[in-house]
């Protein structure tokens, strides 16, 4: 904790003073001889001229702890905002609050090819032919000959549902102020559903679990059994929905529209299980928490915004 000096009141230029309001008010670290110029910027945003910026209006950044501002950007992952829906959800007898993980720094909870360039990672492609598998015995083969390596194994890692449920959960839960009835949630990994459900169903063991699939790959649903991550923890899901790749994007391009939340397929998807539910009988006054996983400008060249992204290449100006 930084020893902080007694209030130092700066006098306002116009036109930020007023009648009433004609000071600014600076609670500043004390005994401070280096670092960061504050009372140099503070005196120069507020119009000031020092002939000599004073000793305590210098600071450090371990001193500077009453500042608002993230050490790294490890510290702005989590505490994602919720919103409700109001547009799409038209006719819906409860209410939808999207939690907008797509507000991530990497617009997502999880990392994608181009993202992973950008921020030097090497990128190794495997026969599409071979799946998943092939994907992870190349990555095997790679840990072995490279020292200091890791397999993030984010299928099996039970780290991937933990921070769900150390985080997410806690999340929604407060700021729902546990009035939460629903969570709905597309499955990837696995690991949101899981962590998140266990959690808030620790909370209140009446909260439903809902996970989303793709109607083309029912994998939990039953008719057509696939893969099934070992972190996805079925029995804690109530429902499973399927939703069609067409229905996910049409709903994903809603939200866009309707409600000014760009957002990914997945997204489109989650919202569109999450309006079904909300159109039923039973679920009258009941609030739901939908997962909104990534920000739409990943999709641009996807089907969800291709054919927009071309009309804007052809456009001519007149
Ligand atoms: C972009 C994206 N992120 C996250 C998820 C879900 O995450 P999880 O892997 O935790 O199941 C999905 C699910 O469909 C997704 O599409």
């Amino acid at each position: 904790m930084a020893m902080l000096s007694p209030p130092l009141l700066l006098p306002l230029p116009p036109p930020f003073s007023s009648p009433g309001h004609r000071f600014a008010s600076f609670k500043l670290p004390r005994n401070s001889t280096n670092g960061a110029l504050l009372g140099g910027q503070l005196a120069k945003r507020h119009g000031l001229v020092f002939a000599k910026a004073p000793s305590y209006l210098y600071a450090t950044r371990e001193e500077l702890d009453t500042v608002n501002i993230a050490e790294d950007v490890t510290q702005l992952i989590g505490s994602t905002p919720m919103v409700y829906l109001n547009k799409v959800s038209e006719g819906c007898v409860a209410n939808i609050a999207a939690k907008l993980e797509s507000m991530e720094p990497c617009r997502s909870v999880k990392d994608r090819r181009i993202l992973l360039r950008a921020f030097g990672a090497e990128v190794v492609l495997t026969d599409p032919e071979k799946g998943l598998k092939g994907a992870l015995d190349k990555a095997g083969e790679i840990v072995l000959s490279t020292p200091n390596s890791y397999m993030l194994q984010q299928f099996d890692n039970a780290a991937n549902a933990e921070i769900h449920f150390n985080a997410t959960g806690p999340e929604i839960w407060e700021d729902t102020m546990g009035i939460v009835d629903i969570f709905v949630a597309a499955i990837g990994t696995g690991g949101t559903v899981t962590g998140t459900g266990r959690y808030l169903k620790m909370m209140n063991k009446e909260i439903k679990v809902v996970g989303v699939e793709p109607a083309e790959r029912r994998v939990i649903s039953g008719e057509n059994p696939g893969y099934v991550p070992s972190i996805l923890d079925v029995n804690l899901l109530d429902e499973v929905i399927k939703v069609t790749n067409d229905e996910a994007v049409e709903m994903a391009r809603r939200l866009a529209l309707e409600e000014g939340l760009l957002v990914g397929i997945s997204s489109g998807a989650a919202a569109a299980a999450a309006i079904s539910l909300a159109r039923r009988p039973e679920n009258t006054g009941k609030l739901i928490a939908v997962m909104f996983p990534s920000f739409g400008e990943r999709y641009i060249p996807t089907v969800l915004f291709q054919s927009i992204y071309e009309e804007v290449q052809k456009m001519k100006g007149k």
